[in-house]
This record gives C-alpha cells, sequence and structure tokens, in this order.
C-alpha cells in the first residue's frame, strides 16, 4: 500500500509497515526460574527469531527490535559480553540462513565501540542483504540511543558538502533509519511503560503497546494481540477526524 494512504487508513484491517519492539523482561524472566540473566538474554534471542520469521509471514515491511542501548554497557561486563556473544552467534547464523530466511538485515547504532570480528560479521551480513529481493527488513538495534542517533545526524549533516537546508525532511536522510517509513507500532513487553531512549525522533506519532508479558515468553499470538490493538486505533496526527 502507498505510504499516505496507509496514513489515513491507519485503523480496521490495515497491517503496520513498520513494527518496532523494545525486547524487554530478559532478566526478570530469568530471576523468576532461579537462572542467571544471561539465559533469558539466550531465551530472548530465540523470541526474536521467532518472531522476526512470523512477522515475515504476516508480510510486515519492517521490524526494528531494541537490542543493546547505549545505557547498557552500565551492566556487568560478564552480561554485556554475553549480550555480545548472541549477537555474534545470531549473525553467523543469518550468514548462512538468510537467501533461505528471506529476510534484510541491518544494525543500527554506533558499532564503532563493538569488537572487530563484530563489525566484519556486520559487514558480511550486510553485504547478503544489498543482494537480497525480501519484502521484509529487521533492524537490530546495538549501541544504539535516540539522542545519540539524532546528535550524530546534526554532526554528519554539518559535515556534508551536499547537505541541503535543515529541516525534518532533511535531518531524517542522516539518521540510522533514512529511506524507512517511522514505526506505526511501538511494542514494549515486561510491564514497563516509558521508552528508554528508543526511536525518539521516529516515534512522533507512533502508537504504543505495552504488555505484562515478559520478552522471551512473547509469542506469535501477543503479537496478533497488539496488531489487532493498533487496528482499533485512530490515527489523527493533529487532525481532527471527518
Ligand atoms: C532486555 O531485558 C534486554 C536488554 C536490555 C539487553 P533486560 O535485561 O532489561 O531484562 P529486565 O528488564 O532486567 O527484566
Ligand atoms: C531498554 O531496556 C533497552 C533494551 C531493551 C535493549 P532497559 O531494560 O535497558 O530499559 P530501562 O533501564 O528499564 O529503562
Ligand atoms: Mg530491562
Amino acid at each position: 500500500m502507498a505510504g499516505a494512504d496507509q496514513k489515513t487508513a491507519g485503523q480496521g484491517t490495515v497491517l503496520p509497515r513498520h513494527i518496532a519492539i523494545i525486547m524487554d523482561g530478559n532478566g526478570r524472566w530469568a530471576k523468576k526460574r532461579g537462572l542467571p540473566r544471561t539465559a533469558g538474554h539466550a531465551a530472548g534471542a530465540e523470541t526474536f527469531r521467532r518472531i522476526a520469521s512470523y512477522c515475515r509471514d504476516l508480510g510486515i515491511e519492517y521490524l526494528t527490535v531494541y537490542a543493546f542501548s547505549t545505557e547498557n554497557w552500565k551492566r556487568s561486563a560478564d552480561e554485556v559480553s554475553a549480550i555480545m556473544g548472541l549477537l555474534k552467534k545470531y549473525l553467523e547464523e543469518a550468514i548462512e540462513k538468510m537467501r533461505r530466511e528471506n529476510v534484510r538485515i541491518r544494525i543500527l547504532g554506533d558499532l564503532t565501540p563493538l569488537s572487530p570480528e563484530l563489525r566484519a560479521l556486520i559487514d558480511r551480513v550486510e553485504a547478503i542483504d544489498e543482494t537480497l529481493e525480501t519484502h521484509t527488513q529487521a533492524n537490530l538495534c546495538v549501541n544504539y540511543g535516540g539522542r545519540d542517533e539524532i546528535v550524530r545526524a546534526v554532526k554528519a549533516w554539518e559535515a556534508d558538502p551536499d547537505r541541503g537546508e535543515l529541516t525534518e525532511e532533511e535531518l531524517s536522510k542522516y539518521l540510522y533509519t533514512a529511506g524507512m517509513p517511522d514505526p506505526d507500532l511501538i511494542i514494549r513487553p515486561s510491564g514497563e511503560e516509558r521508552i528508554s531512549n528508543f526511536l525518539l525522533w521516529q516515534s512522533a506519532y507512533s502508537e504504543f503497546y505495552f504488555t505484562d508479558v515478559l520478552w522471551p515468553d512473547f509469542t506469535p499470538k501477543d503479537m496478533d494481540a497488539a496488531i489487532a490493538a493498533y487496528q482499533k486505533r485512530d490515527r489523527r496526527y493533529g487532525g481532527v477526524k471527518k
């Protein structure tokens, strides 16, 4: 469906083009089971695999997930390295399976503090990604912060000799999400109801869906419930309903 129609037809049976998820609650999921927090992250990574395939099957064009924030470095070195290890495992598998799964994968965030090994894997994934003909793209936000993204975008714009006049549209071209539609629906599981520095610019008119389900327990049924809730929303973008 064309972008303009999508904007006005945000109710009924229209699928969101872009769904974003704050994958939260891994630590509490593990704690409830007497497991280390890292076991929760491993379970959460499995959930991501399942939900990404489900979104592809539904025909969702963009799925953006928050995997590691610019603030998550505050956690113990063990927990951070377990998360980076899971990311490495995921990317290695992706290199094997991307053509079969037919989901394009992009990593969004400031990748400079990641290990050279991880960065090389990301480059390999993105090279395959350019060759895929698919309708679904999964964006993994790693060392991502919404404020950091905006500051970087302004700096990149300033440094660009071909920059245009600074407008909302112009600045959007320097964000990690350049060229993608804004998220229609942002889901946060785990019972927390906050944005935690996710997609601050892009979420201006997103619909929010909160659920107490912890991310490792999140199933395609929970995704259906979130989409059904979205389809009942009345998106007005500041206008008045006719
Ligand atoms: C989300 O789960 C994953 C990351 C932030 C990396 P948490 O690790 O935040 O889980 P809780 O919130 O402690 O339960
Ligand atoms: C947000 O969750 C970041 C990710 C899910 C990657 P956090 O668990 O870090 O957020 P806060 O600390 O509860 O706000
Ligand atoms: Mg959390």
